[in-house]
Formats: C-alpha cells, structure tokens, sequence
C-alpha cells in the first residue's frame, strides 16, 4: 500500500476534540435536558449526527394497567385498576374520593382515554405516561417487559429514562438484541445494593467499567428517592477505555450496535424494603407498586463504518429505514462493502489516521469490476490504478 490520494479538503478534519450536545428533547418537551457527551477524535472517518431513536420505534410492554391481555391473538380487554401514590396527600384539583387513607388515587382504565396509559405515551414527546399493572391486580406483575424495535441496526450512545409517579425500579436489566430480536443480551444491570448485584446478576466486581464491552451492575440508580420524576441515564460509550477512540475500537463499537432494546423490570421499589407476608396480601399496600415511564430516549446514529457523515430516508416506499450516504468508493446501506469496480483492495472500515478508501480496480480496460484475491495481494500480482503491482 503505498501513499494513499490526498483526501478531498472536508474530509481531512482537524485531530482536535469536538464535543457533541445531543438534545435529547424530543419538540415541545420542554423538561428533557440535553445530554452533553465527547465525541472520539475523527480523523478520517466518518459519523453521522446522533438523533432521538426512540422517536418513530415500535414499542410494546407485556404489561399495562387499565387493560388485560385476553390471550392468543385477541387484542387485550378493559379492566379498572386502582391505583394509589406511594407519596401520601390530596392531590390539588382531585376528587375527593381520590383521596383514600391519606393516599391519592386513582383508576387506569384502557376503555377511557383520559384514564389509559398505553406505552406508546413513553415516546410520544407528551407528558402523559406509561404504567404497569400495580401488583395488587397479581404480584406477577414485578416482571415487566418494555420493548423498542429499532427497526434496523444502529450505534447507540445512551438511554435516557424519565419515570412518571412512581419510584425509579428497584431491580432491572437493559438489555440489547442485534439480531432483530431472536436474542437478547444483558447491557446493563441496576439493583439497589451491592449484594443483589452478585445475589440476582451473579457478578462479582464489575462495578467500574475496565473494558469496552464490560456489562456493570450499578447502584446509583435504584433508590426509593426520588419518589416520582426520577431519572435514569445509562451512557454506553461514556467513560469506556474506547470512548475517545470509537474508530480503533471493534469491542465499543460491537457493544453500542442493537436493533431492538428491551427495559426488563423484575423487582418494583417499595418502602418496606421488600414485600413480606401480609404486605404481599394487603391490596392497601400493593396497589402503590407498579413500573410508570414518562419518556424514553435513545441517542444513536446509523452503522455507516466511518465511511458517512449523513444517513437518512433514501427509498420513498420505506421511509422509516435510514441509509448512510457512503463515501470513500464504499456501498450499501451501511457501506459495508467496495462499491463495483473499487475491489483492487479488501473493504475495511475508517479510522481516525486512514480513510481505508476502496481502490479502483485496474482490470486493463478489459472489465469494469474486479473481486479481492488474497493469493494475488500476496504475490503482488495485481496491478494497482497508478499501475504498479501489488
Ligand atoms: C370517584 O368518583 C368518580 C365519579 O363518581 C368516579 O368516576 C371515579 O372512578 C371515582 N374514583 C375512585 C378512585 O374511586
Ligand atoms: C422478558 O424478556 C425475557 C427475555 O429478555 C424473558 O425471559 C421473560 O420471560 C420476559 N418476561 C415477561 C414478563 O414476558
Ligand atoms: C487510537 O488507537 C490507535 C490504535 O490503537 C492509536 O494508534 C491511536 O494513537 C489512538 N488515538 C488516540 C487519540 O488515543
Ligand atoms: C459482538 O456482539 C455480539 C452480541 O453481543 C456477540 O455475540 C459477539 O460475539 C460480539 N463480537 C465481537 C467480535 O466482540
């Protein structure tokens, strides 16, 4: 490989560090802070921006208060749950039955809609809420499954939970499938000590990330304060070792990729630490327990392999399957390959220190395309476009 062409003047960025605000907010939400993180030194390669994932996702919760799956392939039925506040005192412009032993409650109903909480209100940029049935309905109701279909692969860089009124959860599982869903893998675990993280996650240490593709338990994200509008960050390339270094890293960059995100509740939050005896069977104490989520972000950018710095909507008749404007003689949605006729070298993907452009092929002016031989790479038996073997 000798010297490579001077890259045209726009790609040739300066090595400095650039500093990336993603707003986070979805329009018109005016609560959602912007979540600041560094961007790794480009050099030569490509990014597309980050964007909201979340917004435009197919969402589903196994679980939602106000209604019941009925079975099979029926569409779940209405029922009324009572629910209360886990923070006691009358509610300003409630009813005043709303106000039942001190606490403030109220019904979820799917067949009313100013009483439903369908998940879909976690990504509608709204204020109303998702909720999960309070475990008074069945106790079962602690595992909860919340479900984003991403819809194709994409890097993500951080998820941003709001919770509604209720608790942040006690014990949960991010976790990712980059096989549209068939698996699924643990991304991040949260329990509230220590000693649930070994008990329940089976991990012994991982408390600090040490390597990019490390899976942490964390504790900072489970306590019972704040008791409603609590939040939940979880920065995937943030504070990794290849955080700086996203182009030289294939561990950061297999580790960020998903296709679809899956939020497994398995433990509610309670004041009583938990749940024991007569409390299990004391509707007055279990209906205050349930999963609500306000809004749910995900910031990501198309897998373009450092080879695109702009990745949108391409084909009318799909307009919700993004593709990477490719660059460096490289094709596909996500430049995953030569485009024809530039196979004189196997593809690769961008670093920061080469563009890894696909070279023409010299066929001799007798074939437009060429396929990469390793045997004939070794023997330096191809030539090159500037006609040299090699
Ligand atoms: C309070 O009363 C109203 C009207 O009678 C009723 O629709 C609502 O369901 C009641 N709320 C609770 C929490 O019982
Ligand atoms: C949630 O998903 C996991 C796999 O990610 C599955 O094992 C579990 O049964 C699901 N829970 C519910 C309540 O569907
Ligand atoms: C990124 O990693 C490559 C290969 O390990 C190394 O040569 C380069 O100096 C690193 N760059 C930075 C900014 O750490
Ligand atoms: C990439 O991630 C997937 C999904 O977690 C894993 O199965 C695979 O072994 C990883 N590959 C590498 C090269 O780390």
């Amino acid at each position: 490989m000798a010297s490579r062409p001077v890259p045209a003047a726009g790609l040739r960025c300066p090595l400095a560090l650039l500093v990336v605000v993603v707003a986070a907010a979805l329009p018109g939400a005016s609560w959602a802070q912007p979540v600041s993180f560094q961007a790794d030194v480009n050099g030569y390669s490509l990014h597309p921006p980050y964007f909201n994932l979340a917004e435009g996702t197919q969402i589903s919760a196994t679980a939602t208060c106000g209604e019941e799956e009925a079975g099979g392939r029926s569409p779940p039925r209405p029922v009324e749950d009572l629910y209360c506040k886990l923070v006691g005192g009358p509610v300003s412009g409630g009813e005043p039955n709303q106000t039942i032993q001190g606490q403030y409650c109220d019904i979820c109903s799917s067949s009313n809609s100013n009483k439903a909480h369908p998940i879909t209100n976690a990504i509608d940029g709204t204020e109303r809420w998702w909720q999960s049935p309070p475990l008074s309905r069945r106790l079962e109701f602690n595992e909860v499954n919340v479900t984003l279909d991403l819809g194709q692969l994409f890097h993500v860089a951080y998820v941003l939970i709001k919770f509604a009124n209720s608790p942040r959860p006690d014990l949960w599982v991010l976790e990712r499938s980059t096989d549209f869903g068939e698996t699924y893998d643990p991304w991040q675990y949260f329990a509230s000590s220590r000693r649930d993280c070994i008990e329940k996650f089976g991990l012994k240490s991982r408390e600090k990330v040490t390597k990019d593709d490390d899976v942490i338990c964390t504790t900072e994200y489970s306590r019972i304060v704040p008791l409603e509008n609590g939040e939940i960050v979880v920065s995937l390339v943030n504070g990794r070792p290849g955080a700086m270094n996203f182009s030289y890293s294939p561990l950061l960059r297999n580790f960020t990729k998903a296709t679809n995100i899956r939020l497994r509740f398995l433990r509610t939050n309670t004041l009583l630490g938990h749940l024991m005896g007569k409390a299990l069977k004391d509707p007055t104490v279990t209906r205050r327990y349930y999963y609500s989520i306000k809004d749910i972000s995900i910031g990501g950018r198309c897998v373009c392999h450092g080879h695109a710095d702009v990745c949108d909507a391409k084909d009318p008749k799909d307009p919700y399957r993004l593709q990477c404007d490719c660059q460096h003689n490289t094709c596909g949605g996500s430049c995953d390959h030569c485009c024809p006729g530039f196979n004189q070298l196997p593809w690769k993907p961008a670093t920061t220190d080469s563009a890894n452009e696909c070279e023409p092929c010299n066929c001799n002016g007798h074939a437009y395309d060429c396929y990469y031989d390793p045997d004939i790479e070794h023997q330096k038996a191809s030539k090159n476009r500037y006609d040299q073997f090699e």
